[in-house]
């Protein structure tokens, strides 16, 4: 059922969707495991889909801690809500360029663990930088974000397909980059797990 809903929306929209399949349950447990799941109090996911990696994460969450998964597609929204009754989860109808004013809006100021599955070659780059910059406040000196691209790594740039090298934009906002490869998913992908290790900065309020 989910690979139907997923192939769908990515015939659909693939620029937004980013992918022809769901994550494997290989890329879920490298996308989990670096994260500190088990003492966090409020976890992020960034572009749930069908819910591949959610189900990793509510698996080792901490019984009262919370995940918030941002996903735009409303299919994928009504998907993920028929689809899980966990009252940990909180899924948000809302673009992650907005991260910063939907954890406002729940009354976060801080993000232990984030696992973003989004195809970030599809972002502009422009973008892609605004987003970590309005994340980066929440996150304090022991927050882990995991973030996944396919190997071939391509992105479009002004209507052509280039190579996006990841690490130097991650490197940016974070202390500690980590890479490894997961064969067992289609296609394989690299799993980078980041550190900030830095202190928290406080997140703006709204009306500042
Ligand atoms: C590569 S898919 C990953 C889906 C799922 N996590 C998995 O691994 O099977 C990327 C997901 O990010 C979502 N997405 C793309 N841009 C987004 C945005 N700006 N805000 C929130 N979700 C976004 C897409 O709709 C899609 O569900």
């Amino acid at each position: 059922m989910s690979l139907r809903v997923f192939a769908v929306e990515a015939l659909a929209d693939f620029h937004t969707t980013a992918a022809i399949s769901p994550g494997s349950k290989h890329l879920a447990s490298a996308m989990s495991e670096p994260l500190p799941l088990a003492r966090a109090r409020v976890a992020v996911e960034f572009g749930a889909g069908t819910g591949a990696i959610t189900r990793a994460l509510l698996d080792e969450l901490s019984p009262s801690a919370r995940l918030l998964v941002f996903e735009v597609n409303p299919r994928f929204v009504t998907h993920l809500k028929s689809t899980f009754s966990d009252p940990r989860l909180v899924v948000i109808h809302s673009s992650v360029e907005n991260v910063d004013r939907e954890l406002c809006r729940r009354g976060c100021n801080r993000v232990d663990a984030v696992a973003s599955s989004l195809g970030l070659g599809f972002i502009p780059e422009p973008r892609r930088h605004a987003l970590f910059r309005r994340l980066v406040p929440f996150l304090h000196e022991k927050s882990v974000l995991t973030q996944y691209q396919y190997i071939h790594g391509l992105q479009f740039e002004n209507g052509r397909l280039r190579r996006l090298r990841l690490q130097p934009l991650l490197r940016r906002y974070f202390d500690s980059v980590q890479l490894r490869v997961i064969w067992r998913n289609l296609p394989p992908a690299f799993v980078f797990t980041c550190h900030r290790r830095r202190p928290q900065i406080r997140p703006a309020r709204l009306d500042e």
